[in-house]
């Protein structure tokens, strides 16, 4: 049992994020990787995953790879872009720059589109850069943006790389499991996220979407032995183990994780408490005189960037720790034009947790003798 001292935070983070006791309670027992209990869990989240991307299982396949989010990232990009080929990347935000530098060290020939980060990317442009660019191969985009909690157009940028015959990549790392997306009518290809958003399981692997005929083109592009994703899937699928070491506990926890998911309401029961989340919170924030960085017909129910107030009383670190001491985390900014500190409204986190942090939030300021306006 947690003594008073082990207390749980609750994070308004971008992940990890606040998990159920149950997610938690899931992970307290020791499974063998060839245990027939163990490849049966695994099955059944990789069956789990195709129906939360509303896809066919016969034309799309999970692939689990351990190790964070990113991990998942440094596979799609270092097994799927063929060894003479072009990677276009779709940038308004930090999550976009880190594919950029994923494909830089792997010397993949790479081109960026590059936007301001409260900016949605122009459909216009991309297309012209697919018409115009023959030797692109891959195109990449992030679906929220978790540096601001923009949320990118997934689905029109997928009918223009479709017309491009371009094999299409979203990192959708926080907002798959809450806000909604078929995989065939957007065209991806590839769609990665992690255990530890919004699914709300705990850190320890990441998942990629795959369309299996993209991905059984792939063979000889891989450019590393652990991120090599077609052999993750055929190892997979040859007698449903890991080919390395997997992640024991965090599979049996994501395991609950994906049935507390459904007697949720599954994605549309997700997005429906999230959004109300984000809802609160605005509202609250609006009320003491903060101000968001993105416009409202940007911004996503997932992660919201506000603006540092404009008094010299305010500090990030001195905010940032007061509501630490009274166990709520919320997460610095990464905006390069702007002062800004993010809440996110994710996780097992409710309506009145949030009504509760707008308290410890409005106390705090008060504390510092900062001004709103
Ligand atoms: C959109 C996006 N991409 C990539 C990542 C990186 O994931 P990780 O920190 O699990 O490697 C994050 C993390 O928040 C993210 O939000």
């Amino acid at each position: 049992m947690k003594t008073k001292k082990q207390k749980d935070k609750i994070l308004f983070t971008p992940g990890p994020l606040t998990t159920s006791q149950t997610v938690k309670q899931a992970m307290l027992r020791d499974l063998g990787s060839r245990d027939s209990e163990f490849i049966a869990i695994v099955q059944e989240i990789r069956q789990k995953l195709v129906e939360l991307g509303q896809a066919n299982p016969g034309q799309y396949t999970a692939v689990l790879m351990q190790g964070s989010g990113t991990f998942g990232l440094e596979a799609v990009v270092s097994s799927t872009v063929p060894p003479d080929g072009k990677l276009l990347i779709i940038i308004n935000g930090a999550y976009g720059k880190r594919l950029a530098k994923i494909a830089s060290v792997l010397k993949i020939d790479t081109i960026t589109l590059e936007y301001p980060e409260n900016t949605i990317p122009n459909l216009r442009e991309i297309e012209d850069t697919l018409k115009t660019d023959k030797k692109i191969t891959n195109v990449s985009v992030v679906h929220c943006e978790t540096t601001t909690g923009i949320i990118n157009p997934i689905k029109e940028i997928g009918g223009l790389v479709a017309k491009s015959g371009a094999r299409y990549f979203v990192d959708a790392m926080s907002s798959f499991g809450a806000v909604p997306v078929n995989l065939h009518e957007c065209n991806i290809d590839y769609l990665v996220s992690s255990a530890n958003k919004c699914i709300e399981g705990v850190p320890g692997f990441s998942f990629v979407l795959c369309k299996i005929s993209s991905l059984r083109e792939t063979a000889g592009y891989a450019r590393s032995v652990s991120f090599n994703l077609l052999q993750q899937y055929q190892g997979l699928e040859k007698n449903g183990q890991f080919r390395f070491t997997p992640p024991t506990h965090t599979l049996t926890a994501f395991h609950q994780a994906l049935k507390e998911l459904k007697a949720e309401g599954g994605v549309k029961g997700r997005a429906k408490r999230y959004r109300k989340n984000y809802e609160t919170l605005i509202e609250g924030m609006r009320k003491m005189g903060f101000k968001e960085y993105l416009i409202p017909e940007q911004q996503g129910y997932i992660i919201t960037s506000f603006l540092y107030p404009d008094d010299p009383n305010f500090s990030f670190e001195k905010f940032y720790e007061s509501l630490n001491q009274k166990d709520y985390v919320i997460y610095p900014g990464k905006v390069t034009d702007a002062n800004c500190f993010r809440i996110g409204n994710i996780g097992k986190i409710y309506e009145s947790d949030i009504k509760a942090l707008l308290v410890a939030i409005r106390d705090t300021i008060a504390e510092m003798g900062v001004k709103l306006n």
